[in-house]
């Protein structure tokens, strides 16, 4: 912390010039905290900054924030802080907690300038938080078995504890809101479902760690919570179908705090009568083409996807590990033009956020969807866990690397979304299907990935009427498999009941690895 001080230090020195003389004429001579600060840091820095959440220290009062009026100067000037790491121009992002070059010019004359308390009767009152359930009384709460030790010091955890859940018939989810037990600890949370029982086998009561998710991610924006962020339901027009048996796992990121601490985590499930009526997937772009050099400073990884209909992008959830230095998702349209979806330039793995579209982002058929993403694994990148570094391969442990971004695309019609199905295939990791009054609606490529070498573990992760086999609709599940659905069945099905079991299942492995 103290060398990125040093740091900030320096930036400060060069950066704060060139800003307050642009923003000068917007900024008073002699800011104070009642009339500006207070207004900016209630807005972009209260909800980490007060008694009981994520961060160190509170930032509620004037003592609070004038002791630290060059700190936050440093901070702010090289944005570290608020942690919004989407940069400006490329994506424009609903909650975007990014201050403007004014703000940032304002916070530093207020310290340059002695941080003057001001008039009292300026003060705006103190925000308001909701400390209860934010989307109301949930339909169904589920918590941790018990509480869990996170001792004071050593590195961060990766806990997943497994929540069998029980989904009325007839009832469908609209909205999952996650509710940390002790917000000094969980630094994030990851939301996703097992149907295969294997996770399940693995929780003795007390969680078990692994840094992979072991499951498939909830759709969209529920599968993900970052401190600060606003419990939101799915939109209007989507639910998502509970396979009975299925397991919810919640991941935790959990980061010592210096004292020994517990932590009991909750789950607000919200529910609705309505199956979805839209469809929703999500899509991703991936390069497991991964394997970065020891001391190599900017490893570059690529994929780029055409998309075969009109699509709407919602939003966008970029991911590499500890070592990603840079993401670039940008769209190619037929016509030429270029749109920014999104550019992260300081990638930091403790801060990564689902990013949401503030309207949502039009793409006509035939357009191009580039991810480009730099790798640090050099030793003056300080957040490399080897030290000296060592080479890096694609996977899913800490010390492995990926380069990914899911986007949430939402098609206008079914046409559209019949078209993006057939021609993403093994692209789509997630799905909300209109019409779906069951089953998964969803498998990911890590849950087949896993299942595929284990016919009776894949049977059961897709097996949606439970008889022990796969029926046409069931096996056209797997992404890219829809068309031949039917072809794989008469040429598999050696006992002819229309189905296919653990043996004819297994054949059509073999054979299908063999092509
Ligand atoms: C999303 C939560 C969040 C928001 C919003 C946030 N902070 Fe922080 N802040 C943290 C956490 C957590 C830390 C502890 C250091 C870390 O984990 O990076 C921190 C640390 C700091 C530090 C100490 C930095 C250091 O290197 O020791 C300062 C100063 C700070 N924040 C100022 C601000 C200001 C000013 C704002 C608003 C403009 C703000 N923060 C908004 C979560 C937040």
């Amino acid at each position: 912390m103290f060398a990125r001080l040093a740091l900030t230090a320096i930036a400060v020195a060069g950066l704060s010039q060139a800003s307050v003389t642009a923003a000068d004429a917007n900024i008073p001579q002699q800011p104070t905290f009642n009339k500006h600060v207070a207004p900016l840091i209630f807005e972009h820095c209260a909800a980490c900054h007060r008694p009981g959440e994520v961060a160190p220290f509170s930032l509620l009062t004037y003592r609070d924030v004038q002791k630290r009026a060059r700190q936050i100067q440093g901070v702010t000037s090289k944005r570290l802080m608020p942690p919004w790491k989407a940069v400006a121009g490329h994506g424009d992002f609903q909650g975007a907690r990014r201050l403007s070059e004014n703000e940032i010019a304002l916070l530093a004359r207020w310290a340059e300038t002695g941080a003057a308390e001001g008039d009292p009767k300026d003060l705006p009152a103190q925000p308001k938080f909701t400390d209860g359930w934010q989307l109301g009384q949930p339909d169904l709460i589920v918590k941790l078995a018990k509480p869990f030790d996170v001792p004071a010091e050593g590195p961060d955890i990766y806990r997943n504890f497994v929540l069998p859940i029980e989904v009325p018939a007839g009832k469908y989810l609209r909205a999952a809101e996650y509710r940390p037990g002790n917000r000094r600890v969980v630094h994030h949370a990851v939301l996703a479902i097992d149907p295969t029982g294997a996770a399940r086998q693995r929780d003795n009561g007390s969680g078990f760690t692994q840094f992979a998710v072991p499951g498939q991610l909830f759709p969209g924006s529920m599968a993900a919570w970052v401190p600060g962020r606003e419990a939101r339901p799915l939109p209007e027009g989507f639910s998502m179908p509970w396979r009975k048996g299925a397991d919810l796992v919640l991941q935790l990121h959990l980061h010592p705090s210096g004292k020994p601490e517990t932590e009991m985590s909750a789950v607000g499930l919200y529910f609705t009568d309505k199956p979805p009526v839209r469809t929703m997937l999500d899509v991703v772009l991936i390069d497991r083409k991964i394997d970065i050099p020891a001391g190599e400073k900017a490893y570059r990884t690529r994929d780029t996807l055409t998309l075969p209909a009109d699509s709407e992008v919602h939003a966008i959830f970029p991911h590499m590990h500890l070592i990603g230095k840079d993401v670039k998702v940008t769209a190619k349209l037929p016509d030429g033009g270029v749109k920014p979806l999104l550019w992260i330039d300081d990638w930091d793995f403790k801060w990564q956020n689902y990013y949401e579209y503030a309207a949502p982002v039009k793409l006509p058929k035939g357009t191009q969807l580039v991810l480009e993403c730099v790798h640090d694994n050099s030793a003056e990148n300080p957040a490399n866990p080897s030290m000296p570094p060592k080479r890096v391969t694609w996977g899913e442990q800490t010390n492995d690397e990926m380069s990914t971004a899911i986007l949430q695309i939402v098609p206008q019609n079914e046409t559209d979304a019949t078209a993006l199905a057939q021609g993403l295939g093994l692209r789509i990791v997630g799905r909300i299907s209109a019409g779906d009054k069951g089953g998964t609606g969803s498998v990911t490529i890590a849950a087949l990935a896993a299942a595929i070498k284990d016919p009776p573990q894949l049977i059961r992760l897709l097996d949606k009427d439970g008889d022990g086999k796969l029926s046409k609709e069931e096996l056209a599940e797997i992404p890219g498999a829809a068309e031949r659905a039917a072809d794989i069945i008469a040429k598999f099905d050696a006992n002819k009941d229309g189905k296919l079991d653990a043996n004819e299942l297994m054949e059509a492995l073999k054979a299908a690895r063999k092509r």
